[in-house]
């Protein structure tokens, strides 16, 4: 579900504004970003929030209904002005287009005219099946070669240094429902979970959403794995898709820390992403993995999105050195994270990001300059930056005969 428009109402009559945004919430397609009760306030809500669509209801006064219309049109000329009204009468009709309306329904609202609104205004106006405004909203699936190979660290410090550029809007999904740990690395005592949002999902509004989250000072937003364990899941594939889906409405990076069991919950994550980082170290185990895990995720059609990140580069008893590493896995290292033990326990202790624990460290720069590469590139991205290029074709444990560190 990828096409989900972004709406907001302006509605003095606190009745009608209720039924028409219980009806929105109805609609699949729709996140509804704000609701106001004053014409006056409602191009404030708009340069706060940009919606695709503004639902105008003009009854408690036709005339300044009206006039907002027309300031909609002049002054947001991307958002699409729908207005809604009792009123039948040509005049009035004719007045809304003039200013600039896209639509006109009327009361009472009936849920297939207001879908065959939207999906006139998403095919007419805003041009494509693909739904609104392209925001460039990307997901970046976190996977890992083995467990503790890095993958909450860089998820989490990732979050952090991509919310500090000021057009990013970025939130962190702890997806190991189980053992998930993010929580900690960011400090943060959650109000709700990832249970919370998948069992609201049927009435699941902006605001609801909003309040779901745990924002922390980076700027980075948080949705946190449930508080108990439980033998039912947390959230289903379907439900996580949806709600990336509606994620993606509104932020511009989702960054996922799925869990190493490459269940169906983690697959879908890996399905929606753009791009998945699976992180891996330099040892035996990891390595034979990434193998494994490449095959796996060929064989789904995955592997185009993967790139491989090699954390902890210098660790002293990594055994096998990055050449070696390379010709195992048969791919391009996508990037490099060097060891900083020191630093990533004591930012993880302290529930603070790399970049105000360790601001000058060589692991924070790694970081932020992958999260510039990520910012910068395209989504998918044809040709990793890295030097080495992996010699196809060597068996799997080749290496071990030599070169070993
Ligand atoms: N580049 C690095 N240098 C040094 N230590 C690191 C580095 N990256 C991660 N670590 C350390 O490795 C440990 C595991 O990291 P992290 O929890 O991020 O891994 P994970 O893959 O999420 O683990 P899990 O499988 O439990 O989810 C932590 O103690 C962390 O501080
Ligand atoms: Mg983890």
């Amino acid at each position: 579900m990828s096409d989900v428009l972004r709406m907001a109402i302006v509605d003095p009559n606190d009745s009608s504004r209720s039924i028409t945004k219980n009806l929105l919430l109805g609609i699949d397609s729709i996140w509804l970003e704000a609701e106001c009760s004053r014409y006056e306030f409602f191009s404030d809500v708009l340069t706060q929030t940009n919606p695709d669509i503004a639902v105008v209801a003009i009854d408690s006064d036709p005339q300044r209904g009206l006039a907002l219309v027309a300031q909609i049109t002049n002054e947001f000329p991307e958002c699409n002005p729908l207005v809604v009204s009792g009123s039948q009468e040509g005049s009035v009709i004719l007045q809304a287009m003039r200013n600039g309306a896209k639509e006109f329904l009327a009361y009472p609202l009936q849920i297939d005219d207001f879908v065959s609104a939207l999906d006139r205004i998403r095919n007419t106006v805003l041009g494509s099946s693909s739904g609104g405004k392209a925001r460039g909203s990307r997901v970046i699936a976190i996977a890992g070669a083995s467990g503790g190979v890095g993958c909450t660290s860089l998820a989490i410090n990732l979050a952090c240094v991509l919310a500090q550029n000021q057009k990013n809007t970025v939130t962190a999904i702890d997806l190991d429902t189980a053992l998930g740990d993010a929580d900690v690395w960011l400090d943060i005592i959650p109000d709700y979970t990832i249970q919370d949002v998948a069992e609201n999902i049927t009435r699941l509004d902006y605001s609801l959403l909003k309040r779901s989250l745990t924002q922390h000072d980076s700027g980075a937003f948080l949705l946190p794995r449930p508080v108990h364990l439980d033998d039912r899941p947390a959230i289903t594939p379907d439900e996580f898709q949806r709600v990336v889906a509606l994620l993606k409405a509104t932020f511009t990076h989702l960054i996922v820390d799925v869990s190493k069991s490459f269940n169906p919950l983690d697959m879908a994550a890996i399905e929606s992403a753009d791009m998945t980082l699976l992180v891996t170290q330099l040892d035996l185990p990891c390595l034979r993995n990434v193998v494994r895990l490449m095959q796996f995720l060929d064989e789904r059609d995955l592997g185009e999105k993967i790139r491989v990140v090699v954390n902890r580069i210098g660790l002293e008893d990594s055994q096998i050195s990055l050449n070696k590493a390379l010709e195992t896995i048969g791919r391009e290292v996508y990037w490099k994270i060097p060891n900083d033990y020191a630093s990533m326990v004591e930012s993880r202790n302290n529930g603070v990001p790399l970049m105000t624990q360790a601001p000058r460290a060589k692991v924070t720069k790694s970081i932020e300059q992958l999260a510039a590469q990520i910012d910068n590139a395209p989504v998918l991205m044809e040709s990793a930056k890295e030097e080495e290029k992996p010699r196809k074709g060597k068996s799997l444990f080749s290496f071990l005969g030599s070169g070993s560190r």
